[in-house]
């Protein structure tokens, strides 16, 4: 894992929007895997600047990460909402390029392999987007499920629907998601996590056990992981100074783009 710590979440949004420019820049086809939550919201916002300047969507292709189960995609909470909200909306994408999972597809199973199946036909996603639940969650991937898995239907815990909706009632309780096994396949993963609240989930994920219980951990097996943080979320990281040190002395080529 590339560990990069930057002093405070504007830092970090810097870091992680140029990685997504300068591969678009270099590869105007490329396949990106998106997130929804927080975290990626500023993101999105450096991105519409950079159409404003020229950045060009036209051929990108998009693949989200999850969805609750039942909302309408008009519906305000659901992730359909938020992406055509906080990016399709605003750049040239070409929307039969946009590809999000559909959360009130009578037959789920048949979403997630129909959704499996167009990753692989298009040839895999270049770079995934991810932020961390606070319980080391993926996606919607909650802890102890199956590191090996593909795009499914899962249970949200009550952890996580607290913090999603501050509420467990007249809330979606079930997702369809990536799996751990569909993200670990993507050539490329961009982690983003800001604040205290993600220091314990960051830890375990950077120097946790490989463990199903923060499923964030399975990241450790990535070859190509950048994990782009601020000091409080890397306030509980044994090797702080480490990370630091690494940056400090990387060869030319193995800068950030
Ligand atoms: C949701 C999403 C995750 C996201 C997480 C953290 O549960 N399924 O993909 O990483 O929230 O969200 P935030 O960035 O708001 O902290």
């Amino acid at each position: 894992m590339k560990i990069v710590i930057r002093e405070n979440e504007e830092a970090c949004i810097d870091v992680a929007s140029n990685i997504f420019i300068s591969l678009i820049r270099n590869n105007r086809k490329a396949i990106l895997g998106l997130a929804t939550g927080n975290t990626p919201i500023k993101i999105y916002q450096k991105l519409i600047v950079e159409y404003k300047n020229g950045l060009d969507f036209s051929k990108i292709t998009t693949f989200n990460l999850d969805e609750y189960v039942g909302l309408d995609p008009k519906n305000e909470r659901s992730f359909h909402y938020f992406m055509w909200k906080n990016l399709f909306r605003h750049v040239n994408i070409n929307e039969s390029n946009i590809h999000l999972l559909n959360g009130l597809a009578e037959d789920l199973k048949q979403e997630c392999l129909k959704y499996e199946s167009t990753i692989e036909e298009k040839g895999g996603i270049d770079l995934q987007l991810l932020g961390i639940g606070q319980n080391g969650h993926i996606g919607f991937n909650e802890p102890t499920g199956s590191l090996s898995s593909k795009t499914w239907i899962k249970i949200l815990s009550k952890n996580t629907l607290l913090n999603n909706f501050g509420t467990v009632e007249d809330v979606p309780r079930h997702a369809i998601t990536m799996g751990v096994g569909t993200i670990m396949q993507s050539k490329e993963c961009l982690l983003v996590a800001f604040g205290m609240k993600k220091a314990r989930a960051i830890r375990d994920m950077i120097e946790g056990p490989l463990t199903s219980l923060c499923p964030a951990s399975m990241l450790q097996m990535h070859p190509n992981v950048t994990v782009v943080i601020d000091e409080a979320a890397a306030s509980e990281l044994q090797l702080r100074n480490h990370y630091i040190w690494i940056e400090e002395n990387r060869l030319d080529w193995q800068q950030m783009r």
